[in-house]
């Protein structure tokens, strides 16, 4: 079994560090970290009766794209099920300040909230095995709250050390949740740990392959709407046709449950098949929007070619160096000796291209 460890640290809201950079996630440091919290008791709150979260999740859910999915039938189940979900206040107070500081984030939870009710009420047998599952939606990206917001909402290409600030939240929501819960085998915590690692092995934090049902459609949900969604480096959303072909396409390249992505499709069916008799067609017809930056990294290549601004030199030294506690890198030049940093100086190349 893969150790995770920590690229920066791990901090709550009110900015006590639970965790440095460097950490290794062993079970002792986790032990550790639960018992500092273990006399601390939390009373929950009902999800959809604490402060406007019913007013803002119901129109997201009517409005395009998801009404086709959410008929007045599905809606009322969702919501039937949501209002059976309750979380303790770290978490609540987590979500109100992405409502405050990152909309997105905010909006995103609440919507993969919905989306995966409404899967695992077909996908999974038994509704008590899940129904205190289907949370883990709602707070899946809560280690999120630990990456900088410039991050969050960069609208250029992302260098590696924001690539690597961002992914953090994956193991960051873990640490939270199982410190804030008090368990590290939480479900939630688990979502939050695995709900970018891939059936194939590709994702992140650790590489290892996607198995849990829940997990899986908590996976679906979110590139989902990610993909539906406006962000900073993509303002025009996918449409929804050419999502579903995105997600089809990661499903048969092994990336995501093809059941699960049958069932997404099946829900976007107007004829609304049952999802195990409901063909994914592999023909490809949309067309992804063309301002997309995401996934885009400053390119390593560029590297070569890089000429100190100052001198116009050429590069030889590469140094690495700590900021923030992530590994950084940077530049000398040889020629005149000054140093610059290596987000400065790709960015400044791209923008020659
Ligand atoms: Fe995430
Ligand atoms: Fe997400």
């Amino acid at each position: 079994m893969k150790t995770a460890k920590l690229d920066c640290q791990v901090y709550t809201l009110d900015h006590r560090l639970l965790l440095p950079a460097g950490k290794e996630l062993t079970s002792e440091a986790l032990d550790e970290l639960i018992a500092a919290n273990k006399d601390t008791s939390y009373q929950a709150l009902y999800f959809l009766e604490y402060g406007t979260v019913y007013q803002d999740i119901l129109p997201l859910i009517q409005k395009p794209p998801y009404h086709v999915i959410f008929d007045e039938l599905k809606r009322t189940l969702a919501l039937n099920l949501m209002k059976k979900i309750s979380f303790i206040p770290p978490i609540l107070e987590s979500l109100d300040y992405f409502k405050e500081n990152d909309f997105y984030t905010y909006r995103h939870s609440l919507v993969v909230f919905a989306m995966s009710t409404i899967m695992a009420r077909d996908l999974l047998e038994k509704s008590e095995d899940w129904i205190m599952e289907i949370m883990a939606g709602t707070i899946h990206d809560l280690g999120k709250t630990c990456v900088p917001l410039q991050i969050l909402k960069k609208s250029d290409p992302l260098t590696r050390t924001d690539r690597s600030i961002l992914e953090h939240h994956a193991l960051a929501g873990f640490v939270l949740l199982s410190y804030f819960l008090q368990d590290p085998r939480s479900f939630a915590a688990q979502v939050a740990k695995e709900h970018h690692e891939r059936r194939d092995g590709s994702g992140y934090p650790l590489g290892i392959s996607l198995r849990d049902s829940m997990v899986e459609i908590i996976a679906v949900c979110d590139v989902y709407d990610a993909l539906l969604s406006p962000r900073p480096y993509r303002p025009t959303p996918y449409d929804n046709r050419t999502a579903l072909e995105e997600i089809i396409e990661m499903a048969q390249g092994g990336k995501l449950s093809l059941e699960v992505v049958q069932t997404l499709v099946s829900h976007n069916r107007k004829d609304r098949p049952h999802f195990r008799e409901c063909k994914v067609s592999t023909e490809k017809r949309g067309t992804p929007p063309a301002d997309s930056l995401y996934g885009v990294i400053v390119k390593r290549d560029m590297e070569k070619e890089i000429t100190c601004p100052n001198c116009h030199g050429s590069w030889i030294k590469r140094k690495t160096y700590k900021k923030e506690d992530v590994e950084c890198i940077s530049y000398e030049c040889r020629s005149c000796g000054k140093e610059f940093d290596e987000d400065y100086l790709l960015y400044k190349k791209m923008d020659e291209y």
